[in-house]
């Protein structure tokens, strides 16, 4: 039986919620859009509202096609909104305590046959599913940073997802226009067991002094041709997330490789999380990037 998906849910508002919303509502489906509060759901629908003007002002869409996106999407304050929703994804920070528990108030909510996605990065699967009361229904849905622009989804099961819910997330990766890749359920999924070791990597060449920030960036993008640096793309996507990819690499997989740099935690403890605090490796205050080492 083939599973029908029009409107979508989504939980968190930040850079990637507001992404999967974006390009949802510009594939056609309706869209509700879930925070922390009010505040952060209109921070998010302000951003997505911005990246449509700019896209207006390119000319690769209409003032009336950007009305027509916007207006798919509605503010979801609470889970209620989610009740006619045939797919809700989760897009909160990435912290297994915090999507536990948005799941278990988050079931209750739901139509019997709504799926569940999670845009984790490298948290299991299987032990997600495990928190709903449908673990047939739930899957990995691995969206990039920045959604609208990354061609990539990664799709993984956990042990107990269906066939149907599989296909249905197929079908809706093909309608918002990505690629999809298929990953098997374990730590950091394929993109992010080889992505962050090496800007992990980076930050460790930083702590010891092999070069400065502005050195290991050039090193890569000029050497291995790289279109951003380790650096510049950690702060992208934010270190926060990248701590606690690795520490889920680490703990995960038992080896003392992916152990996290302590400049990393430094980082994350100083709140200097990369460009959406405007301070990580780089300091975005000003006009231009200025490195912070
Ligand atoms: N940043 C990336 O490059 C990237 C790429 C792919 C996947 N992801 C994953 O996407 C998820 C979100 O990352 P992000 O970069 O958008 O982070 P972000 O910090 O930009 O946004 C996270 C949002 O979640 C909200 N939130 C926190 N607790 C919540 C709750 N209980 N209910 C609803 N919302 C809540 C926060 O208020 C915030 O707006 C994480 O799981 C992350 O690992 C991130």
């Amino acid at each position: 039986m083939s599973i029908e998906i029009r409107k979508v849910g989504v939980i968190g508002a930040g850079q990637m919620g507001g992404g999967i919303a974006q390009v949802a509502a510009a594939s056609g489906y309706e869209v509700a859009l879930n925070d922390i509060s009010e505040e952060r759901i209109n921070a998010g629908l302000a951003t997505i509202n911005g990246n449509l003007a700019r896209q207006v002002s390119k000319g690769h869409l209409t003032e009336e096609e950007k009305t027509l996106i916007l207006a798919r999407i509605t503010s979801a304050p609470t889970y209620e909104h989610f009740n006619d929703a045939d797919l809700v994804i989760e897009a909160a920070v990435e912290n297994e305590d915090i999507k536990r528990k948005i799941f278990q108030a988050l079931c209750p909510a739901l139509k019997p046959t709504a799926l569940i996605g999670t845009n984790t990065s490298s948290i299991s699967v299987t032990r997600l599913a495990s928190t709903t009361d449908r673990p047939e229904q739930f899957i990995g849905i691995h969206f990039m940073n920045p959604v609208p622009v990354m061609q990539l989804v990664e799709v993984i099961r956990g042990i107990a997802t269906s066939e149907e819910t599989f296909e249905a997330t197929r079908a809706l990766v093909e309608k918002i226009g990505k690629s999809l890749t298929v990953a098997e359920d374990f730590p950091g999924f394929i993109v992010n067991r080889i992505l962050l070791p090496m800007i992990n990597e980076a930050i460790y060449t930083l702590y010891e002094g092999v070069g400065s920030v502005e050195s290991i960036d050039t090193a890569m993008r000029l050497g291995a041709n790289h279109p951003m640096g380790p650096l510049q793309l950690a702060d992208f996507i934010g270190l926060d997330t990248c701590l606690s990819i690795m520490q889920v690499l680490y703990e995960g997989l038992a080896d003392s490789k992916y152990r996290p740099c302590p400049l990393l935690v430094k980082y994350v403890e100083a709140g200097w999380l990369g460009r959406k605090t405007r301070r990580g490796f780089y300091d975005y205050r000003g006009e231009k990037p200025v490195p912070t080492r």
